[in-house]
């Protein structure tokens, strides 16, 4: 199935829609009625009415004139958040999914005040995107291409309807902007999806160079093997070192068109496959590790919205890409290896690699002088200990900085919480030989990671963001997620650069 969107008004003159969703609130049956109206005299519809309370994301289907009418739950007037909008989008998406529909029509609710309308819609919008997406996976014949594929040549166009005329050019210009997040959305979590074995360093380099390609106000600088050793990165290198596919870096750079008011860093964890090396990794363990690289698929994910989006910073999105492995060439336990910025680093586990990359990543930002830095990474199984599945842990050495996150993060819905950079724990990843070591033991294991990334930041306002939890999903705990990778942080990145 393909999607099409279309944008319209209640008055305009339209063929009938097979299906119409419809917005209720808690409890709100009177809305139901008085759509469905004299049209049905069903009585197994009215039955139905009265087991659908409307609580956010549920949904239930009438028959009505034409065809059929979504209701779909909005919840309590009174505590209802924006995000409530966006998961009630979600819940109609993720039914028109398995749905053979050609023509459905998304009935936008009446907001007084136009700001509210505004976020209201575009929540709304976004709901319904991101719970289209599918992962043209391997089904079948691998080798048969989509357009072969006679389900995707079905086309189902959605057509959201606005209650009044004057709100068309408005309705059309937030869809813009949202469509164009969403793909960056997507991008994202096709390439967590894909296989390692199809998605290895040089795989990913091929991705940036191609959003590159298709943007004249994006750059791509891609860093061989050879050069990332000139450089002085020997802690990433020291991971990639198992594998027989080369490791490789990325320097993207997004120019405004207007002089740039900040230069922002956004550094992904490109570990496209995390065995554990030598410290190899219990094979249920392992199972999810080709999604090691969601951080960098995020920075692309940014990115692909940048060939579409303006934002008035200069943006940087780095990545070191590696792979993992045990082999007779991979860095051991015990070894001593020394990172771009001359720091020695006893390795006592080779499964603590995202660090090792990062700290190269971070100090191969900071010569750009970023005026702020942000890395994502899937870093630590104990982040989701602390935190869940759901919620991604940051940290932060500065405030003004965490204040934009937690806005931007707010305004998408995507969750996350504070931890603290503990300065006391900083004795847990002390070394006896070196200047510092990989693993800090049990306790703490997310703080003592960012302690330890910490460490490569010298003045610049950084956030380092650990998305182990919510980069990948298998529950579909909400329409707009659907299983597998999440494309966690793309659209708060967006928000927060469009914020400065
Ligand atoms: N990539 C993993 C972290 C991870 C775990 C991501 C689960 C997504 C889901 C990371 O490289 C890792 O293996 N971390 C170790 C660190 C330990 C050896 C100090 C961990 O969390 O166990
Ligand atoms: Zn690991
Ligand atoms: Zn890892």
């Amino acid at each position: 199935m393909a999607y099409t969107f279309g944008y319209t008004h209640q008055a305009a003159k339209r063929a009938p829609a097979e299906l119409t969703a419809v917005f209720v609130g808690k409890g709100d049956l009177a809305a139901v009625k008085s759509v469905l109206g004299q049209a049905t005299t069903s009585f197994s519809a009215f039955a139905t009415i009265e087991k659908f309370k409307g609580t956010v994301g549920s949904a239930c289907a009438f028959p009505h004139a034409d065809g059929v009418l979504l209701a779909v739950g909005t919840g309590e007037t009174k505590s209802r958040t924006m995000d409530a909008w966006r998961q009630a989008g979600g819940a109609i998406g993720k039914r028109l999914k398995h749905l053979q529909l050609t023509r459905v029509e998304v009935m936008l609710p009446t907001v007084a005040k136009s700001s509210d309308r505004e976020m209201i819609w575009q929540a709304i919008l976004e709901g319904v995107h991101l719970a289209l997406y599918v992962f043209h996976g391997y089904k079948g014949s691998v080798a048969k291409a989509a357009s072969e594929n006679p389900e995707a040549s079905t086309e189902q166009r959605v057509t959201f309807v606005a209650p009044d005329a004057r709100q068309l050019t408005t309705l059309t210009s937030y869809a813009r902007d949202v469509q164009a997040s969403c793909e960056g959305v997507f991008l994202a979590r096709t390439l967590v999806n894909t296989p390692s074995g199809h998605m290895g360093p040089q795989e990913l380099v091929e991705v940036a160079q191609k959003i590159a390609a298709r943007s004249k106000r994006i750059s791509c600088e891609v860093l061989s093997q050879e050069t990332m050793r000139d450089m002085g990165m020997g802690a990433t290198l020291a991971v990639g070192q198992g594998s027989s596919k080369e490791s490789q870096g990325v320097h993207l750079v997004y120019t405004p068109a207007k002089k740039a008011k900040k230069r922002i860093a956004l550094i992904g964890k490109a570990v496209t496959f995390d065995s554990g090396g030598l410290s190899i990794k219990p094979a249920d363990g392992m199972m999810t590790m080709k999604i090691d690289m969601a951080g960098s698929a995020t920075v692309l994910g940014v990115f692909e919205a940048l060939t579409q989006l303006a934002v008035d910073v200069e943006v940087h999105g780095i990545f070191l890409a590696v792979e993992n492995m045990p082999s007779g060439n991979a860095y051991r336990p015990g070894d001593v290896i020394t990172a771009m910025d001359g720091t020695s680093i006893e390795v006592l586990n080779t499964d603590a690699e995202g660090r090792l990359t990062l700290a190269d990543a971070l100090v191969y930002a900071q010569t750009f002088k970023p005026d702020a830095m942000i890395d994502l990474a899937t870093l630590t199984g104990a982040c989701v200990v602390a935190l869940g599945e759901e919620v991604a842990g940051f940290f932060s050495n500065d405030t003004k900085l965490t204040q934009r996150l937690t806005r931007a993060a707010t305004a998408t819905g995507e969750l996350i919480w504070e931890l603290p950079l503990q300065a006391s724990y900083k004795e847990l990843i002390k070394s006896k030989i070196a200047d510092i070591k990989n693993i800090g033991g049990r306790a703490g294991g997310a703080i003592t990671a960012a302690l330890f990334l910490e460490r490569f930041v010298k003045q610049t306002p950084w956030i380092h963001m650990d998305i182990a939890g919510p980069a990948y999903t298998e529950k579909e705990t909400r329409g707009d997620m659907p299983y597998g990778g999440t494309g966690f942080g793309v659209r708060t990145l967006l928000d927060l650069l469009r914020s400065f």
